[in-house]
């Protein structure tokens, strides 16, 4: 049956215990996995169709990339670009025909953990970043597979523009508020939201489903940071 998708079950009643030091961890230390040479390879393709001027907004795990086509026919002076890891999702049929998709897009067959830091290494800028309904792994144990408790985090941020988390489970999207808050020293909510016209079939499933969803929307080029020494 389609709308009965399950919210995700955790034994973990709020924000994880280890999370803040997890991130301060991450954000002291130096991440230098090397690239994989497909992801390189991935990563120049996606911006070769680029003019170097448009702005860019990043749909980060697309999956079969309904999102990034509607972010790339609601803005048209962007140049999109839709990274996911998996080749079967990527390569599913779209809902438009081939002639009709959007020219300012592209997809990119890549693992993210190489593609945020190959960006941040060539010192790109977005203007939106979207990470749209994440794998949640909800164990308890599971933590590090977060995005926001993950060792590439800290690169999230530093890509600025627009920056949006969306998720069915509101503790992921706590957890990603609090993590960005605490790399950016900035002020950073999150809130429930009604999805009308759903960007990714998750989403639409989720909503059909009657679920709540949550965002984390932070925009890292222009808000304020938090004093440090507040008098
Ligand atoms: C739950 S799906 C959500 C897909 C889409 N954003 C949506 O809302 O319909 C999570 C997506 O993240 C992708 N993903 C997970 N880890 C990734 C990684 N390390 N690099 C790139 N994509 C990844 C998965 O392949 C999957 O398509």
């Amino acid at each position: 049956m389609y709308a009965n998708s399950k919210i995700p079950e955790s034994a973990q009643p709020g924000v994880h215990e280890h999370l803040i030091e997890r991130v301060a961890k991450h954000a002291r230390s130096d991440f230098r996995k090397p690239y994989l040479d497909y992801n390189k390879a991935a990563f120049e393709a996606s911006l070769a169709g680029w003019d170097g001027k448009a702005p860019l907004i990043l749909d980060a795990g697309c999956g079969v990339g309904h999102s990034t086509i509607q972010l790339a026919r609601a803005h048209p002076e962007h140049w999109v670009i839709g990274v996911d890891q998996s080749e079967d999702r990527l390569s599913r049929k779209k809902p438009y025909p081939d002639a009709l998709l959007p020219k300012n897009m592209v997809f990119a067959r890549a693992d993210l953990v190489d593609y945020w830091r190959l960006m941040a290494d060539a010192g790109i800028r977005l203007d939106r970043h979207y990470i749209l309904y994440p794998n949640p792994w909800p164990k308890i144990g599971h933590l590090a597979r977060r995005w926001h408790a993950h060792p590439v985090f800290p690169f999230v941020p530093r890509l600025g523009g627009r920056l949006e988390c969306r998720s069915n489970w509101h503790i992921y999207v706590e957890e990603f508020a609090l993590a960005i808050g605490l790399l950016t020293g900035r002020e950073v909510g999150w809130e429930p939201f009604e999805a009308p016209s759903p960007l990714t079939p998750f989403e639409r499933k989720y909503r059909d489903s009657g679920q709540t969803l949550y965002r984390c929307v932070v925009e890292l080029d222009s808000q304020p940071k938090l004093e440090e020494n507040p008098s």
